[in-house]
């Protein structure tokens, strides 16, 4: 009989908390969920996407269908990684209420294990909220990229006095109001340690150091996928986009010098006999 692999759960990784790293990727697809599903703990299913599937400029304009569609692929892909997926911009800030519809339906149509939304202590009645209705929340603090217009780029923040008490209390807040971990994206170390350490959940580093209790890459940066800008806190373990232009080449090359099809690829063609 093929094992049945049980998928690790919401308390498992707030578990985690202090112990044993929890390993994230983001993924969009079901095949790309099958690659990465024996090796991750945490898969989200990011609205990255619309930067880095549909080329867009920032993650303003996915819209709730689209993460619908994508969290599906994923889980169909999905066995062992516990799924979380993103509310996108828009579809949560207005109200508790609002917030609660969006996820209800997002988690009714997809069977992802929670919802990730950004913001700090102005999102707190929303994940208090949401949590106390059977919905899991992670949490996203430091760089929100849904707030990319607000600060005019994505660059690392928590680099003024200022920044870095908004980070750590807008942690605190959400935690406080029931995350069961929390992204810290783009963050200065010191802020993200003093988070950390702060925290009685764990923290989800993007761009945030080893001082979290996790980290989480987009897995076309890590693959060398996505090439329109690479951020300092990327490690790119192989370059799979220069790969496929060299493999599409060879491809070409084939169909033009009719080197492809062959026989072998054929219907009606008899082998021919030595
Ligand atoms: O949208 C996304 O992929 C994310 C992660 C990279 C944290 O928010």
């Amino acid at each position: 009989m093929p094992q049945v692999k049980k998928a690790i759960t919401v308390p498992e990784l707030r578990a985690r908390k202090g112990k044993t790293p929890i390993v994230c990727l983001t993924a969009y697809t079901t095949p790309m969920a099958k690659w990465l599903d024996n090796h991750v703990d945490l898969l989200l299913v990011g609205d990255s996407v619309g930067m880095v599937l549909y080329g867009m400029e920032s993650t303003l304009g996915v819209t709730v269908d689209m993460m619908i569609a994508h969290t599906q692929a994923v889980m169909r892909g999905a066995e062992r990684a516990c799924v979380i997926t993103d509310l996108p911009f828009g579809s949560y800030q207005e109200s508790p209420e609002v917030a609660y519809r969006t996820s209800a339906r997002v988690l009714q149509e997809t069977g992802a294990a929670g919802v990730k939304l950004e913001g700090g202590e102005e999102m707190a009645e929303t994940v208090s909220f949401l949590t106390q209705r059977g919905i899991p929340v992670l949490g996203h603090v430091g760089m929100m990229p849904q707030s990319v217009n607000t600060y005019g780029g994505f660059g690392a923040r928590g680099k003024t006095k200022a920044e870095a008490e908004k980070i750590l209390a807008d942690g605190k807040a959400i935690a406080e109001a029931g995350a069961f971990a929390v992204v810290i994206e783009g963050t200065l170390e010191p802020v993200a340690r003093a988070l950390t350490d702060a925290l009685a959940v764990p923290t989800i580093g993007i761009g945030a150091s080893a001082a979290c209790d996790g980290q989480i890459l987009v897995a076309e940066d890590v693959l060398g996928l996505f090439s329109d800008f690479v951020p300092k806190f990327v490690r790119r373990y192989a370059e799979l986009g220069s790969e496929i232009e060299k493999v599409v080449a060879r491809y070409a090359a084939d169909v033009r010098k009719r080197r492809f099809p062959g026989p072998e690829h054929c219907f009606g063609v008899k082998k021919r006999k030595r």
